[in-house]
């Protein structure tokens, strides 16, 4: 799950406004000013994952989330503002992926187009259509 939401963030892009000037990282920033922050970009950073664009569950078994940097992976954003969620949804995501992984096999079409949709979350843009057949 920590791979999936590097490599396809549900939120992939948060944003913040200015209140009055300030410097952030050296660069000036004009109070009203928007700046992004993006999970997309940050989670494929070669500088803190290897072969970013391949999707490697294993990467996170010797406990990698501890030494990243802050702000190089966060799904659930970060600081006073991060997600209240972010335990309960972890559960229930691997509850519901044990629980359905144990009864039946997904199997993507082949050939099905998934193309990536970048609206508010990032989603499937034709969803994914799957052969589900009983284990
Ligand atoms: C995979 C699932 C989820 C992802 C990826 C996610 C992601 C995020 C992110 C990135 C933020 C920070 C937005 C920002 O700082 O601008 C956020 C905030 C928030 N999330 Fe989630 N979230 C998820 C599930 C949930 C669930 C299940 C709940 C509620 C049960 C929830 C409730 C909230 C709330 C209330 C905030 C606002 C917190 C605040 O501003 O103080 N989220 N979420």
């Amino acid at each position: 799950m920590l791979e999936s939401m590097r490599l396809y963030p549900p939120v992939w892009g948060m944003s913040r406004r200015a209140v009055e000037d300030c410097v952030l990282g050296g660069y000036e920033v004009k109070g009203g000013t928007t700046v992004f922050i993006n999970q997309w970009a940050m989670h494929r950073d070669p500088r803190f994952f290897e072969n970013p664009e391949v999707f490697h569950p294993e990467r996170w078994a010797d406990n990698l989330i501890k030494k990243l940097p802050t702000f190089a992976y966060f799904p659930f954003g970060g600081g006073s503002r991060i997600c209240i969620g972010k335990a309960f949804a972890m559960m229930e995501a691997s509850l519901l992926l044990a629980a359905i992984a144990q009864k039946f096999r997904l199997t993507l079409q082949p050939e099905y187009p998934v193309v990536l949709q970048p609206s508010l979350t990032l989603r499937p843009k034709h969803g994914m259509k799957m052969l589900v057949t009983q284990r």
